[in-house]
């Protein structure tokens, strides 16, 4: 486990595991979700070049870039960033990210905006809005509703061969859950512990403003994706 793992955050299993606790070997073993083609049907028409925020392995990355998209890949991770092929890798964390660059689309997924706490969130969306053209949108993954309600957990999800388990919660104090997880991909067994912090979607909609952004559309049936545009576009 990294000396640097994150307040809240835990790690454990096979290879690096990251300062917020993701294990490489399994990131970089696992494919897209349907992320790339969300990705893709909410930018506009000619989009082309998409910042990714907490890249890690380039599991959406990679898809991508399949896509025709040119893609920045940031993380604060350098063994994550080693996994990516064909795509220009930025080492440093969201939070210090300041390219002098805009972009079509900027991609904050993995529900980082649970992740961090008030301060750090409100730093990820300024990143956000530092890197976006004024006519671009802000894509975000947040958590849904509910997810970690005890009657919820343990619960499990699979992909091809990854099982995942949403294996305990526990409550920290109002809003504040911790969560462990349990990943298995074939025999070879991740766990991850992260504080989770509740954010509905008038939260959410709040902090965006206080960002400069504004959202414009969920993306998903449940709600779990949106897009937001720079408040100068109105
Ligand atoms: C859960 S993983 C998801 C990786 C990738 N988005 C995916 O879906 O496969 C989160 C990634 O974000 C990176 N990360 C988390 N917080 C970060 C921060 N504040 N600055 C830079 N990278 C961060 C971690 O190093 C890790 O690679």
């Amino acid at each position: 486990m990294s000396e640097e793992t994150r307040a809240g955050s835990a790690g454990a299993g096979p290879g690096t595991i990251t300062p917020d606790g993701c294990a490489v070997e399994m990131y970089a073993r696992m494919g897209p979700d349907g992320e790339q083609h969300i990705v893709a049907g909410a930018v506009r028409a000619g989009a082309r070049t998409v910042l990714e925020l907490g890249a890690g392995a380039g599991r959406v990355t990679h898809a991508l870039l399949e896509l025709g998209f040119e893609v920045v890949a940031v993380d604060e991770s350098p063994e994550m960033l080693a996994e990516i092929r064909g795509a220009r890798t930025v080492r440093s964390t969201i939070e210090g990210l300041d390219l002098g660059e805009r972009f079509d689309a900027v991609l904050l997924a993995s529900y980082l905006v649970n992740t961090a706490g008030p301060a750090l969130r409100a730093d990820l969306l300024r990143t956000c809005r530092r890197h976006v053209k004024d006519d671009g949108c802000v894509l975000i993954q947040r958590e849904g509703e509910g997810w970690h309600d005890p009657a919820n957990v343990p619960r499990e999800l699979l992909r091809g061969p990854l099982r995942i388990t949403v294996a305990a919660v526990e409550p920290l104090g109002p809003g504040r859950t911790s969560v462990r997880m349990e990943y298995d991909f074939d025999g070879r067994r991740w766990s991850q512990t992260h504080t989770s912090h509740d954010l509905d979607e008038a939260a959410v909609e709040a902090v965006l403003a206080e960002a400069g952004l504004r959202v414009d559309a969920y993306l998903t049936d449940d709600r779990t994706w949106l897009r937001a545009v720079p408040q100068c576009a109105d």
